[in-house]
């Protein structure tokens, strides 16, 4: 069988990234012949700190965001991370696989603990053995995700690899990191160079999920971009980071490829090509963020949904645990 797993972190601020580098992503796999587990990952979140209040607000709004998006509770496992503590078990063994120095390499450790590394949580450095656990866990195959998180995929393949060496076994399979479409990578809106992130200071750079339709349609209005008309071809877009990033946005949130949309649009001036993509936005966008907001008034039904899906997530992952254990000789298992 194929079997998807990803997952959000419930750390509050979705975006356009997180929609169109995974969650529309995800949406599309449900439909297609996997299987599809998709978790909200709060171990993860905490290894920052977080308010509780706010941490339990924007578990069940990721929640609320994962089923306003598409994403079925029957058909797709939808489940939080903590309901289901073999997470945390095989975390642990594979804290003890992972090496000091893979765990060294890591970009997003680096940006995120920043200056002061010495402050920084130990959970958040050894962040990756953890998310090698969610995937491994269900014997994912297949994993989409944004851009971003590939390393931290290399380094679940270095995990899987070397347990099945160390033990000699054939147990955990070797994952398909799936970073496709032309939306793996959306920008801000303030400066092409970086990511669109909910961490950037400046709420125009990005648009967030809970935005409005005039929020939506100001902030691409505002988008920063250059002087020319839009090339008709997508290698007229090299060295136009801002412009490249605004036509990815197009053909993502139009199920286009980026040379469909350019053959429309090539020669047209950014003028004229901003409120048709913010049209397209806020049709696409807004039914969203409406439905999340209905959602959200029944946290009774969330919390339903949550504990239905973390129950039927341990049947997936209890035996796979089990296995482990016996395999590296706990006496009990
Ligand atoms: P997180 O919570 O930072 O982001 C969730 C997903 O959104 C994608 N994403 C983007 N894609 C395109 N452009 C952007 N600007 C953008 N911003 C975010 C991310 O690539 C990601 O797919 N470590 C993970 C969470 C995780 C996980 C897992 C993922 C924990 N366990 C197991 C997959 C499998 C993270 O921090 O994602």
């Amino acid at each position: 069988t194929k079997r998807v797993f990803s997952g959000i972190q419930p750390s509050g601020g979705l975006t356009l990234g997180n929609y169109l580098g995974a969650v529309k992503r995800f949406v599309e796999m449900q439909a297609e012949d996997y299987e599809t587990i998709y978790c909200m990952v709060d171990l993860h979140a905490i290894t920052v700190p977080q308010e509780p209040k706010k941490l339990a607000h924007n578990t069940r709004e990721l929640c609320a965001f994962f089923i306003a998006s598409g994403i079925d509770p029957e058909k797709s496992i939808l489940f939080n991370q903590s309901q289901v503590p073999e997470h945390t078990q095989l975390g642990w063994i594979f804290n003890c696989v992972a090496r000091m120095g893979w765990m060294n390499r890591m970009t997003q450790f680096k940006d995120k603990a920043g200056k002061n590394r010495e402050n920084a949580s130990v959970g958040l450095f050894s962040y990756p053995a953890l998310m090698a656990a969610d995937i491994l866990l269900y014997h994912a195959t297949h994993v989409p995700v944004g851009d971003d998180q590939k390393q931290h995929l290399e380094l679940t393949r270095d995990v899987a690899a070397k347990f099945n060496h160390d033990f000699g076994v054939e147990f955990f399979p070797i994952t398909e990191p799936v970073i496709q479409g032309p939306a793996t990578r959306v920008m801000s809106f303030r400066d092409g160079s970086k990511k669109m992130s909910k961490s950037d200071p400046s709420d125009m750079s990005r648009i967030n999920m809970t935005d409005d339709a005039d929020m939506i349609a100001q902030k691409i209005r505002k988008a920063r971009t250059d002087p020319d008309a839009l090339p008709s071809e997508q290698k007229g877009l090299e060295g136009r980071a801002e412009a490249a990033n605004l036509v990815n946005i197009y053909a993502a949130l139009s199920d286009q490829s980026v040379d469909q949309v350019l053959s429309d649009v090539g020669g047209k001036q950014f003028s004229e090509f901003k409120p048709m993509l913010a049209d397209l936005a806020v049709e696409k966008l807004a039914p969203i963020a409406d439905e999340m907001s209905r959602l959200m008034q029944d946290t009774h039904e969330i919390d339903a949904i949550l504990a239905r899906g973390a129950e039927r997530a341990r049947g997936v992952a209890a035996p796979i645990l089990k296995r482990t254990y016996e395999i590296v000789g706990m006496v009990g298992a």
